[in-house]
């Protein structure tokens, strides 16, 4: 059993200290935003992700997992002091805003009275290990005290990050100090995964060529779907045939509204920044980028082609999370799409089975105005009426809806399917209007 403390209680922090404390070791997460502490306290979780609520109640039912706003309370005889605070974007075009992260290590300075092993789980640029370090010794209340530093990228997704947590691909430790990284992999042994140890800067490194590698092969399937479009060839058909060849694997080989969300995007971004900064023009990461982006308005121009004129027309959305089995809006293709058939003159009906507040709060940060919007109880509702429906999120209930009770509450029978969940050919004898992305038709 180990004492950890893992400040920031987002998505990737609230997962990790729970998923420890799961394992049996003794954790307090700390934050500072105060009414967060509070919620979790009442045992009401920041986040949506399945089977986490449960995990917490039970470990704090137990008394191994603990919330406090006290970096003195939450650092107390920490062993392990992981650090899960998030990087948004920064003002400087692509970069990472290091800020949460430095503020952190400036607070583990002020009240670290012992030795502990400081874990850097944020995405950070390459270097950042250095910074941490430095921020530390130069602040350090007692400079008695000794530390390390460890980098321990995370490659959680949400929506399956308790999985992903306890059955790791692999785990990677960046250390200048062996036997710090080696106390580190001590607490995933139970896990029983490939634990690679390495310097920090290249596991800083992993984590970035990991994301933008998978980000590259969304978009090459993206292309892949254009030219299948023209051609008359089916992606979803060209992607399992690809997916066969073991060198190349079937996941991530989706075609559909490209990637969103809070992790690809923006690292991407922060790749081709670092690179740009060092003098190097990346050309692929920057072509990812772009393919990303016109995907989304491929599906505007769909409509386009088959209604002409968007005014006045009714577009019913269905699914608003940037991905099903989340509530996070970040980067959502519904967002761009929505803003992009509303400044056309079209109104939007919209469903989304957990993501409607965040949705609206997503909205009015992007000041797309909410008067053109109308938020639907089921998917249903939201056809009903509509002159098309765009299926942007692909939700498992948007598998099992009656097509046919859709079909005949609509006032014209379009139906763009963004995410490929449909057989064309089903949909096309249900008496729709089907596109899918590029399904050859
Ligand atoms: C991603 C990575 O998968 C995690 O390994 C990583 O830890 C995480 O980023 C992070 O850096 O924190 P996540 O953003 O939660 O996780 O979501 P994914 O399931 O990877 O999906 C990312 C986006 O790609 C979604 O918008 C999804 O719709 C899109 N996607 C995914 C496709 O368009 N096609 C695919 O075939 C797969």
């Amino acid at each position: 059993m180990a004492v950890i403390s893992v400040i920031g209680t987002g998505y990737v922090g609230l997962v990790t200290g729970t998923c420890l404390s799961d394992m049996g070791n003794q954790v307090t997460c700390i934050d500072i935003v105060e009414e967060k502490i509070e919620k979790l306290n009442n045992g009401i979780l920041p986040i949506y992700e399945p089977g986490l609520e449960e995990m917490v109640e039970r470990n704090v039912a137990a008394g191994r997992l603990h919330f406090t706003t006290s970096y003195a309370e939450g650092l107390k005889n920490a062993e392990f002091i992981f650090i899960a605070v998030n990087t948004p974007p920064s003002s400087v075009a692509g970069g990472a805003d290091m800020r949460f992260v430095e503020s952190a290590a400036r607070m583990i300075a002020e009240e670290l009275d012992h030795y502990a092993i400081i874990i850097n789980k944020s995405t950070v640029p390459v270097g950042s290990g250095d910074i941490v370090s430095r921020i530390v010794r130069n602040n350090l209340k007692r400079p008695d005290v000794t530390f390390s530093v460890v980098s321990n990228p995370e490659f959680l997704r949400e929506g399956d990050a308790i999985k992903d947590f306890q059955n790791p691909d692999r785990v990677v430790l960046g250390s200048s100090e062996r036997d710090a990284a080696e106390k580190v992999a001590r607490l995933y042994l139970p896990l029983r995964a490939t634990i690679m140890i390495t310097d920090i800067y290249t596991a800083e490194m992993i984590k970035y060529a990991s994301n933008a590698f998978l980000a590259t092969k969304i978009s090459f399937i993206n292309e892949i779907a254009q030219i299948c479009e023209r051609l008359g060839a089916d992606v979803k058909e060209v992607a399992n045939g690809m997916g066969y060849d073991r060198r190349i694997g079937r996941d991530f080989l989706d075609a559909g509204l490209g990637y969103g969300g809070s992790c690809f995007p923006k690292d991407v971004r922060a790749l081709a920044h670092m690179a740009d900064e060092a003098g190097l023009h990346p050309q692929m990461l920057h072509a990812v980028m772009e393919i990303n982006h016109d995907q989304r308005r491929l599906v505007v121009n769909k409509l386009t082609d088959i209604l002409g004129s968007l005014r006045g027309c009714v577009i019913g959305i269905l699914g608003l999370a940037f991905k099903p089995n989340t509530d996070d809006m970040r980067e959502a293709p519904s967002l761009d799409i929505i803003r992009w058939v509303t400044a056309q003159g079209a109104t939007v009906r919209a469903y989304d089975p957990v993501a409607r507040e965040t949705a609206v709060e997503a909205m009015k940060l992007h000041s797309i105005s909410l008067d053109n919007v109308t938020f639907c109880e089921t998917a249903y509702d939201v056809a009903e009426g509509s002159d098309a429906l765009v299926l942007v999120t692909h939700w498992n209930e948007f598998k099992s809806l009656n097509m046919q009770r859709i079909r005949e509450s609509m006032r014209r029978p379009i139906l763009i399917d963004g995410r490929n969940m449909y057989e064309p050919s089903e949909m096309t004898n249900c008496g729709f209007i089907y596109r899918g992305m590029g399904r050859g038709s």
